[in-house]
């Protein structure tokens, strides 16, 4: 897939539509704030998730933590461009826990569109702990 790395191959509109289609499936009942998130993979899927919210409030899931798991349910595979946007379709910033999510699966490079515009995921989680900093290699 040529090109597929470079900022102008990733079709921005596609994705924010897919996040706002799995936002329309946010299961929000206790905070009525729906979340929806999705994402460009390397071989060209896109993954998508929504916030799934629990009666122990604390056991909820952001949508990014559906996003991962349709990623690896469905072969894997490389974050390349990431948006999610609540239930009045703004474009809004993931949470810290899930910036570490997507760190495992995009790195450094994974684009993700903010309020501010498109930057690179070091940015918005600069010095990351990450693989590299474990001792032993990481295995499938
Ligand atoms: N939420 C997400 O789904 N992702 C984020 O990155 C931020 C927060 C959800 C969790 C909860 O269901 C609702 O937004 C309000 O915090």
């Amino acid at each position: 897939m040529a090109g597929v790395h470079s900022q102008e191959a990733i079709d921005w509109d596609r994705l924010r539509a897919r996040a706002r289609e799995a936002c329309s499936r946010a299961y929000a009942p206790y905070s009525r704030y729906g979340v929806g998130a999705a994402a460009l993979v390397d071989d060209g899927r896109v993954v998508s998730g929504c916030n799934v919210e629990n009666a122990g409030y604390g056991v909820t899931l952001c949508a990014e933590c559906g996003l991962v798991s349709e990623l690896v349910l469905g072969g894997g595979g490389r974050l390349l461009a990431f948006t999610c946007c609540n239930h009045t379709g703004e474009v809004i910033m993931p949470c810290g826990r899930c910036r570490q999510l997507l760190w495992e699966h995009g790195g450094a490079e994974l684009l993700v569109e903010t309020p501010e515009g498109i930057v690179p995921m070091d940015h918005v989680l600069p010095q990351a702990f990450g693989p590299q900093h474990l001792d032993r290699p990481a295995t499938a």
